[in-house]
Formats: C-alpha cells, structure tokens, sequence
C-alpha cells in the first residue's frame, strides 16, 4: 500500500520541544513555571479586559489586515503601519520568511545557539541550515560572515538570543548588516527588545527605515504576557511586507489577540512595572546563583543560561531535583547545551523557591 509521503526533508526536521508545563503529568500540586520566558507579572488588566470584551464577536472573521493593531504599533514605536505585518505569535512570520525567501539548494544561516524555529522554518521551506560558532555563547559576527556562500538567501540574528540571554552592539548589527551581499535578506529578531536596558542596544528598527533587505521582528508573547493568544509582528521594507502578506494566512490573526494587543501597548504603566521586576531580579538572581559555584552568564533579558560545573549529568540531576519540588526550567540539551539549564525570572515567591531547591541540591551535590 502506498501512502502519502512528506517532501523531502520535512521527516529531517526535528520536532520543537517546548517549555515544560507539568499541566500534562497529573500531579495537582502548584507548578513554578520558568521555562518559556514568559514574563513573571501577568498581562495589563487592560488587556484581559479588552480580550473578554472581544469575546462577544467572536461570530465574525477579524480584521484580516489588523488595521487598529498596526495603527497603534506604528504609533507607539514611530514606524509606518503599512510596512508593518501582525503575525500569529512572532513565529507564525518567522517561519513564513524562509518560505518566501529560500527554497531548495538555497542556505539560511544563524549563530550556533540560535532560537530553536529557525531550522524547523529552513528546513520546511526545504532549504539548508547553516550554523555559525558563538564565541562564549554570543553571536560572533565574524563567524556569521564567514559563514555566507554564494547561497545563503536569509541570515537570522535573534538579538538578544534565546537561549543564551546575550546580545550584540548596535555597532556590531551593522557590521554583520554591512558585511552581508544585498540580496541577503537579515531578518533581527527581537522578541526580548524591551527587556534590555543597555544604551549601545539596538532592535533593528533603525536599520529597516531606509532598506530594502532588513526586517525587524518583535512579539507581544514576553513582556506584554500574552503568549496563549499568539501575537507578534514584523517591520520591513515595503516590498517585502508585499510578499510576506501574500503568502501568510488571509486571517492569520484572532480577533481577541488584536484587542488584547492594542489594550497592552496603551498601558505603558504596566510595562515599566514588569521591566522593573526584571531588572530587580536580574542581577540578584545571577549573583545569588553564582555564589552557589554555578556559571551564569550575563543576561540583559528576563532568563539565565546556568551551566553546572560537573557537566550534564549534574545538569540532568539539577533539572529533575527541580521537578521533584514541581520548579520547571527550560533543558538545553535540543540546543546543544547539554550542562546547561534556561531558567526565567518569576514571581518573588517562585524566585525564593527556586533559589533554595538549587541551594539545596549544589549543597548535596
Ligand atoms: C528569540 C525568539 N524569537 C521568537 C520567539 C517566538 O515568540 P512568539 O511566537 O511567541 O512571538 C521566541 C519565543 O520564545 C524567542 O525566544
């Protein structure tokens, strides 16, 4: 009997593992969840509000340009709305780049630890991935140079990165920028952009205005708190906005997603108080970790790489020592990074817990 069969490669890709949740294990006790990054305070009650009010008309298809959406994006980061694209969670337009820009034979090339869609994107659109070396767990602009052929179609920068928590320079944004052919398509995506309060940090913004090869990516999934509703978007030359939109799905965005959205940005208040939180917890959460003898790295967002120093047997140990106190943190081993562990900033109480599960296995270990 013959089946249908997948397009070549497709059965090569490797699966996305998400973030632990422990809603699926059965076991009713309150779970710490740190392992996605999403952010510890919760969304605008502005945004709830606006999302339940939505609700109500639910009947009708939503607004397949989301117009009130773009308009309030353009707004408040000073960007024309018509070269913007909202998409289904950032992913959604991620995914869809590749699609468009590289197909078989074509490369699409990103740093060694970089966000773990942008090989499931390549090799959908049946084009090749190719990894550059990070040097100490940061994008090494070099390596990515070196890393371009006469194939490469899209390079990937995801600034800061997931799941290394480091950045890049503005300065060296446009280094890899400058140093790339034209016809390469830089896609920075910038999903963790509010976090960072770093002055020589850049989203990208400025060097899509006055391009026609550069795109900037951004999601209401981390600092807006809105991860279950699946809303991100993208700003870009117009040309490309053209040919994104005509391949995404016609009403690729839900209808609570667009008011929730538009109810977040307008509540600036709340977005200082989740930056707050973070920046509170950043730099203790790190020191406290690395008087425990583990490695942080530095992190301008609102997670941690920790490495254990016996390796990933003591990584694996640290990870299930966690679960058995129903702490959930993010394994590396998908990235490569099998003696590390991604933990993001929670809530006081569920920082406090977890501080004292890793004090108590480093002091056993
Ligand atoms: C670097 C990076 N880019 C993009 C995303 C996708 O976010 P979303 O699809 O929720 O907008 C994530 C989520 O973890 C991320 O870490």
């Amino acid at each position: 009997m013959t089946a249908p069969t997948p397009r070549p490669g497709i059965l090569d890709i490797k699966p996305y593992v998400p973030g632990k949740s422990g809603t699926e294990d059965g076991d009713a006790r309150p779970v710490i969840k740190l392992s996605s990054n999403e952010s510890a305070l919760g969304p605008s009650p502005l945004a709830i509000a606006a999302a339940k009010e939505a609700v109500d008309n639910i009947v009708r298809y939503p607004d397949g340009g989301a117009t009130a959406l773009r308009e309030a994006i353009g707004k408040r980061w000073d960007l024309d709305p018509a070269r913007i694209i909202c998409s289904n969670g950032s992913d959604e337009v991620l995914e869809t780049i590749p699609k468009v820009y590289a197909g078989p034979g074509d490369e699409v090339l990103y740093s060694q630890y970089g966000f773990a869609v942008y090989p499931i994107a390549t090799m959908a659109a049946g084009a090749t991935p190719v990894t550059a070396p990070e040097s100490d767990y940061r994008t090494d602009v070099d390596a990515m140079l070196a890393g371009v052929t006469e194939r490469t179609r899209v390079v990937f920068l995801a600034n800061p990165n997931n799941p290394t928590g480091s950045y890049i320079p503005a300065s060296e944004v446009r280094r890899l920028r400058e140093g790339l052919r034209e016809d390469i398509l830089l896609v920075i995506d910038a999903a963790y952009a509010e976090f960072v309060s770093r002055d020589d940090f850049t989203d990208g913004a400025e060097l899509v205005h006055d391009s026609n090869n550069t795109v900037m990516t951004r999601t209401f999934s981390k600092i807006y708190s809105l991860a279950g509703l699946r809303i991100g978007w993208l700003y870009g030359p117009t040309e490309i906005v053209d040919a994104l939109n005509r391949v995404r799905a016609p009403f690729n965005v839900n209808s609570l997603a667009i008011a929730a959205a538009t109810a977040a940005i307008a509540d600036e208040e709340h977005v200082t108080k989740a930056r707050e939180h973070n920046d509170g917890w950043l730099p203790r959460l790190t020191q406290s970790l690395r008087g425990m003898g583990l490695i942080v790295h530095d992190s301008v967002v609102n997670f941690l790489l920790v490495r254990f120093p016996s390796g990933p047997e003591q990584a694996k140990a640290a990870e299930a020592f966690l679960i058995s106190r129903r702490i959930f943190v993010r394994n590396l081993g998908a990235y490569g990074i099998a003696d590390g562990l991604r933990i993001n900033i929670g809530l006081d109480h569920e920082m406090e817990a977890l501080t004292d599960a890793l004090a108590a296995f480093m002091e056993q270990a």
